[in-house]
């Protein structure tokens, strides 16, 4: 068998095609969604994110604010940042990006957003609805990963899905909403006994632990569908993810590539609550 791979990039522009549109109207109405990105410090991979953000806000006519702030920022000073964009009728979404620096409470700051401008759904009253079903800004890279699995046509009703991961940014959330659209969902983790136990009853895969290629070909059944969050640069400077592909896609009915398959769907998440935002404010 030879899987079947998703287009993450190819689903993301076509999505993004659509927002265009969307925009100009709302521009029409008077409502210009605008999101402030926030940087603190040099991390590289920070830097390429935020203006990969910057860029498909450009793209769709969304108004976006940049604030680069030093390494040495205070917990106060970006506080205070934060409490100014709550309160600035221009931006309707509000992204600090993560990782902060040491000498920032990562939690504080993102407690302090205002769960309507929490674009990244990282906000507890945020998490809090998803948990219970309410309406909510759901987090960017799970909810692409839920696009990505309607596009490709799959009921998860009644399917066995595994999750390889327990992250509050994609482990635990997916594993919501998968559950929400009735799959039976298993977490597994580093202190799970035997992941190959798990990983082979999978109808549905994810694997989001930030291991190169740790899922192997006779880890999994045939037939399985695969959604591979992982994002590794190899020494060699290779982009790899979780899953290793060459193996893995020879029994899986569907895939995700790395790169080219969750990653882009999650800037134009980000994209889509920001519109969301600014609808909900008008
Ligand atoms: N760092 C890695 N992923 C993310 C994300 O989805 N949002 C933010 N704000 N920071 C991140």
């Amino acid at each position: 068998m030879s899987a079947k791979i998703i287009d993450g990039k190819a689903i993301a522009a076509s999505i993004r095609q659509d927002m265009v549109d969307e925009v100009a109207q709302l521009k029409k109405e008077g409502i210009t969604p605008g999101l402030a990105v926030v940087i603190v410090g040099d991390d590289p991979a920070s830097k390429v994110y935020v203006g990969q953000k910057e860029k498909g806000c450009a793209q769709v006519g969304i108004y976006s604010e940049k604030y680069a702030l030093p390494a040495d920022t205070s917990e106060e000073e970006l506080l205070a940042l934060v409490s100014k964009l709550n309160i600035d009728d221009k931006i309707n979404g509000i992204l600090v990006q993560l990782p902060l620096p040491k000498q920032i409470d990562e939690k504080k700051i993102l407690y302090a957003i205002s769960p309507v401008k929490d674009v990244d759904g990282f906000h507890p009253e945020n998490i809090g609805k998803l948990v219970i079903g309410e309406d909510a800004f759901l987090p960017c890279t799970p909810h692409g990963i839920m696009v990505l699995l309607k596009h490709a046509g799959i009921d998860l009703r009644g399917k066995e899905a595994v999750v390889v991961g327990r992250s509050n940014i994609v482990g635990k959330p997916i594993s919501l909403m998968l559950l929400s659209k009735s799959a039976t969902v298993t977490i597994c983790h580093s202190k799970t006994k035997d992941l190959s136990f798990h990983t082979k009853r999978a109808d549905v895969l994810v694997a989001a632990v930030g291991k190169p290629e740790m899922i192997k070909g006779e880890m999994v059944k045939d037939g399985v569908i695969v959604i591979d969050v992982g994002v590794n640069r190899l020494e060699s400077g290779k982009l790899v993810g979780d899953v290793e592909f060459e193996s893995v896609s020879k029994k899986a009915l569907v895939i995700t590539p790395v790169p080219g398959g969750v990653g882009p769907m999650t800037i134009t998440m980000l994209l889509k609550n920001t519109i969301k935002a600014a609808k909900m404010q008008a």
